[in-house]
């Protein structure tokens, strides 16, 4: 696939295609990682002479409204930006068409731009306008950061270093199930935690260790961390998505910052993600522990079982 970097952007005008869905209930960023995953790509737009239309979603279709606005981010990117030519296009799910995939709406995000750029990898499982139908009206392209997502996960998928160790926690078995089957056949050992270590499918696996101990069913216990720490240092690559216990609950945070704290001091490579997990590792300051963190939720639990997203398709289709 031809990289941004081959394009002449001088003049160019780039409708870039961003992760802005950073907004809380009460309106406030609360995943400035997840939005700073696109300054690269948007800076090295702006640096090379072009003018960058930045566009995102924040929740899901809506009347416009002033909780949800981009608008809330436009000190963000003032302060993060090289210089001032780029505009930020409007909550793109204030029009019903970006969800229902309209190709009006897709036109119209295409007038006036000559290029378009996808550094949206955890929308990039949804067939909406700004994400697939886009690309039928412009030269498309991936963002940095998009195209380090695809390095690291495939680097995970087909790991060259072994042993490979999934950690894998949260609370929906339906969610997380298409990754543990993916990983099965390809990692050394699975560690659940979360509400997933009491799910009856996944016992009697012999790849597969469950938390055995927990801080009132909330939390995994030390005699799991320590079973799991074990694990954690005899790898050489590290996939963990899903948080250990309840996180949005001080008291039962513990497995997961023992975890994350093993996983950085095994020296192993290691890949993270997951929405919650994100979330939690910005709260807590635990980001610069990992080798690297994925931006996605669901795009990311999708691209390990599938292999791929729709809008990566999209792109892959018209870049060649
Ligand atoms: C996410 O938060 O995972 C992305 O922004 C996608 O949002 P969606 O699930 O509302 O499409």
């Amino acid at each position: 696939m031809k990289s941004l970097q081959t394009v002449d952007l001088n003049g160019k005008r780039v409708l870039v295609r961003c992760d802005l869905d950073v907004l809380d209930d009460n309106g406030e960023i609360k995943e400035f990682f997840r939005l700073s995953s696109c300054v690269r790509t948007i800076n090295y737009i702006l640096e090379n002479g072009g003018f960058a239309y930045i566009c995102g979603h924040i929740g899901k279709t809506q009347q416009p409204n002033e909780k949800y606005s981009t608008k809330k981010l436009s000190e963000f990117f003032s302060q993060n930006l090289k210089n001032t030519n780029y505009e930020i296009l409007k909550n793109l799910r204030f029009d019903e068409r970006e969800e229902k995939n309209d190709e009006s709406f897709a036109k119209e995000l295409a007038a006036g731009k000559d290029l378009y750029v996808n550094e949206s990898f955890a929308t990039s499982h949804r067939d909406h306008a700004s994400i697939t139908t886009i690309t039928k009206f412009l030269p498309s392209y991936l963002g940095f950061h998009f195209e380090e997502e695809i390095e690291n996960l495939k680097y995970v998928l087909d790991n060259n270093h072994k042993p490979l160790v999934v950690i894998i926690g949260g609370a929906k078995i339906e969610s997380k199930k298409p990754t543990i089957d993916k990983f099965i056949n390809i990692a050394d050992y699975i560690l659940v935690g979360g509400k997933l270590a009491f799910e009856e499918s996944l016992k009697n696996n012999p790849k597969i260790i469950l938390a055995t101990d927990f801080v009132e069913t909330y939390d995994i216990g030390e005699e799991s961390i320590k079973k799991f720490g074990e694990i954690i240092f005899q790898s050489k690559t590290i996939f963990w998505a899903g948080p250990m216990g309840k996180i949005d609950e001080e008291k039962y945070i513990n497995g997961s910052v023992q975890i994350a704290e093993l996983i950085s001091k095994s020296g192993a490579y290691s890949v993270v993600g997951g929405g919650d997990t994100l979330a939690f590792l910005e709260k807590y300051n635990l980001t610069h522990k990992f080798s690297f963190i994925s931006v996605g939720g669901s795009a990311l639990l999708e691209y390990l079982s599938s292999g791929t997203l729709i809008g990566l398709e999209a792109i892959r289709k018209v870049n060649g």
